[in-house]
């Protein structure tokens, strides 16, 4: 794509997403039924399966060569989807669809597209707080229009962290999940549990939250992020410490490599204490 037809699919799906937004409001007013997809927390509404299929059929007919992953139409195969070099987008129709059927604000739509496995437009909106996270690849990251920026803290004394706890409710996960939150707990001025992994990516690229660390996620929930993240001047790694794969998604994303680097090695001296104490989730997981 030239960079006047990526300047104009970036215009074209951002107004697709605000014309979601209606239909996104209606559904936090009244979300319908609730039904769940295999287990008891993993849940999804009508409106999260109305969302996408707009995203989809609009891009499809001005865009018919683009491909998608997306969560509903992926719940439907088993297969792991596959990012090719075409021009994919990776759409999560409500990301926090638990806070969307409580009614909770931290809610939004998320749309990231790569080309050539490189990630070149992210969009995150939230209707109901009506704000809207825009990236373009090297132009920088937006809020409503206005360029933002992630947080300059170079350590975690002093810092506001955010971090995923449903790993914490899988038993094999339950010693390594009670180490980390206690150092953190430790470390910083406090965690912070939004239940939309999108909508706390953008709490990184602007500067609300210093980092935020979250693994076992899908494409779909961090792509858009990612790039939002990395255009306001913040990093996104692997928890292994090398780069992020938007394909399997475990997470930092911070505002400064410092302190990445700094959660990353609270991960791995935990990982280590747990390994010689036989409480890591994989030996856990082998015992049972
Ligand atoms: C979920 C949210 C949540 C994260 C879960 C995701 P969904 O996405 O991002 O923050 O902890 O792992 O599945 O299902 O609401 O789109
Ligand atoms: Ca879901
Ligand atoms: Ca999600
Ligand atoms: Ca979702």
């Amino acid at each position: 794509m030239t960079p006047e037809e990526l300047d104009e699919c970036f215009e074209f799906v951002q107004n697709l997403i605000r014309q979601c937004g209606d239909i996104f409001l209606d559904g936090f007013k009244d979300c319908g039924k609730v039904e769940n997809k295999g287990s008891h927390y993993d849940l999804v509404t009508v409106y999260d399966r109305k969302i996408e299929n707009v995203l989809i059929n609009g891009i499809k007919e001005k865009y018919p060569n683009h491909k998608f992953i997306a969560e509903e139409d992926q719940s439907s195969t088993k297969q792991p989807p596959i990012l090719t070099s075409a021009p994919t987008w990776i759409i999560d129709p409500i990301d926090g669809t638990t806070n969307f059927i409580k009614k909770l604000h931290f809610v939004c739509i998320s749309v990231g597209f790569a080309i050539n496995n490189d990630l070149k437009i992210g969009f995150i909106f939230n209707p109901v707080l009506n704000e809207f996270y825009s990236a373009r690849k090297d132009q920088g990251a937006f809020l409503n229009g206005k360029k933002i920026f992630a947080r300059k803290s170079e350590e975690l004394k002093g810092s506001l962290i955010a971090q995923c706890i449903h790993i914490g409710g899988i038993p094999a996960f339950k010693h390594q999940f009670m180490e980390r939150t206690t150092t953190f707990l430790r470390k910083t001025i406090g965690i912070r549990v939004f239940g939309s992994a999108a909508l706390t990516l953008a709490y990184v690229a602007s500067g609300a939250i210093d980092a935020y660390t979250i693994e076992y996620l899908k494409p779909w929930d961090i792509a858009a992020g990612v790039l939002i993240v990395q255009e306001a001047g913040g990093i996104v790694i692997d928890t292994n410490g090398g780069d992020c794969n938007i394909m399997k998604p475990n997470i930092i994303a911070a505002g400064t490599m410092k302190i990445a680097m700094e959660i990353k090695n609270v991960f791995d001296e935990i990982d280590a204490r747990l390994e010689i104490e036989g409480k890591l989730p994989r030996q856990l997981m082998d015992k049972s």
